[in-house]
């Protein structure tokens, strides 16, 4: 199939860069977004998120001319829905147990339902957004179809998932193989003539259910062997056994690779995305519930280490070191900091926070200073939160002249126990259950 001109809805980190980058090779896009302060942002040419080489990729493809971008979606040979696909949050009303998600998709039915007056015969749909089992078949086909067009005889439709590393997404966009999953053998070949004009990794074919579930099996499989790991933690803790030394001897063996433990899972992928399985079979995804579960209580695991090291929290004055979701990054999208740091304070806890990767970071009910000097001066307890590498490179001689705190808490294994312990710390790490502790 033959492409001239494409609509992308949604202009997120996923959806600019598959626009711009489509645009930069040749094809006239319009870039759809409901929010219009990233229309008139984009539109002046300047940008709303933060991806490296985004801002030269986007101003390039704006000024040839190819890319537009609108409020509404235009007629075009293909439409690609890029929008969120969170859970509901208890602030939505929609559901307030905690040990049970719902995915929202609200934002994926109105981007479909905006295309419906611009579909015509020959058209192809594609689907990036992170979905549930059968989305593609069940929600996407019976709004489609109210064009008074039908799925496969007058339309294409599939789903491609998006598997780019923040961080790398421009070089990951063309170079990791891209999975296309189309309703029928002709949708899947259309998908596949459209990447190709760009993708250079191998274009795997297979149907839109199970491209849907490759996708959230990926980000189980992360999710469910960091669950293992917390748990781990947890047990070495009660049996005495450094967690971090257990695995660094298990990992030996050639065929086991124990991830690393940690405050708990955050991010909008892997925190979010088996949900959409304990959602879609709550029957069958008793492990993956499970993981979920273990992960989401590992901030209060957390909480009981702090509690072990100082006593009572009330009154303490804590200095929490990382906001990311993970190590050497800006995001802080569901951060297990977050609810870390909110556990303490509702324990009375005086909590200063310090991102190195975000110091002007605005978070509801976080105090966060920006500069490392700052969050320690008046701290009685230094808690890492995560796993940055400055944080690891950190002097422990040089931060004890910069704080009264003698107490560390370590939950993602950043400190070098016999350097703190050297420099007049007292250690206490998330998952050692041995020697002073
Ligand atoms: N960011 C990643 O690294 C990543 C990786 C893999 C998969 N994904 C998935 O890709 C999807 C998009 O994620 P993102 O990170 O780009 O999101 P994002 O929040 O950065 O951007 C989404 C954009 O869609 C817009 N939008 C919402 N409803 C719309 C509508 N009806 N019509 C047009 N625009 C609309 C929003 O205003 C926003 O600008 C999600 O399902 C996500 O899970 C993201």
């Amino acid at each position: 199939m033959n492409f001239t001109k494409i609509c992308v809805l949604g202009l997120g980190y996923i959806g600019l860069p598959t626009a711009s980058t489509f645009a930069t090779h040749g094809l006239h896009v319009v870039g759809v977004d409901i929010n219009p302060n990233v229309v008139s942002t984009l539109q002046n040419g300047e940008l709303h998120i933060y991806e490296p080489g985004l801002r030269t990729l986007v101003q390039a493809a704006l000024k040839s001319g190819n890319l537009e971008i609108c409020t509404q979606p235009e007629p075009a040979d293909a439409f690609i829905i890029a929008v969120p696909t969170p859970f509901f949050s208890d602030r939505d009303g929609i559901h307030d147990d905690e040990a049970y998600r719902l995915a929202d998709m609200r934002a994926v039915t109105s981007a479909t339902e905006a295309i419906v007056p611009h579909l015509r015969k020959g058209s192809l749909v594609i689907l990036e957004s992170t979905s549930p089992p059968r989305t593609t078949v069940d929600l996407l086909i019976p709004i489609l179809e109210k064009s008074g067009l039908k799925a496969g005889a007058d339309f294409h439709l599939c789903y491609s998932p998006e598997r780019v590393l923040p961080g790398q997404i421009l070089r990951e966009l063309i170079e990791n193989a891209r999975v296309i999953g189309g309703i029928d053998r002709p949708s899947s070949e259309a998908g596949r003539d459209l990447y190709a004009i760009f993708v250079r990794g191998e274009i795997v074919i297979t149907d839109a259910t199970t491209a849907e579930m490759v996708k959230l099996m990926e980000n189980t499989y992360r999710d469910v062997n960091i669950a293992i790991a917390n748990e781990f933690a947890r047990l070495a803790d009660r049996f005495g056994v450094d967690v971090w030394e257990a695995i660094g001897i298990a990992n030996r063996h050639p065929r086991v690779k124990i991830l690393r433990p940690g405050p708990g899972v955050g991010g909008h992928c892997i925190s979010v995305d088996p949900w959409f399985f304990v959602e879609a079979a709550p029957d069958l995804a008793r492990l993956i519930h499970t993981a979920r579960q273990v992960n989401d209580a590992q901030p209060h695991f957390v909480i009981s280490l702090v509690e072990r090291a100082v006593g009572a929290l009330a009154g303490h004055h804590v200095a929490a070191l990382g906001l990311a979701f993970k190590p050497d990054v800006d995001d802080l999208r569901e951060s297990p900091a977050t609810e870390i740091i909110h556990e303490l304070q509702n324990a009375g806890a005086h909590v200063k926070a310090y991102e190195p990767f975000k110091p002007d970071a605005d978070l509801p009910g976080v105090t966060a200073i920006p500069t490392l000097e700052g969050a320690l001066s008046e701290s009685d307890v230094l808690l890492f939160l995560v796993g940055h590498t400055n944080f690891k490179q950190l002097d422990p001689v040089k931060v004890a002249a910069l704080t009264p705190a003698r107490i560390v808490v370590d939950t993602v294994s950043v400190c070098d126990p016999a350097a703190w312990e050297a420099a007049g710390f007292r250690l206490f790490r998330l998952g050692v259950g041995k020697s002073n502790q």
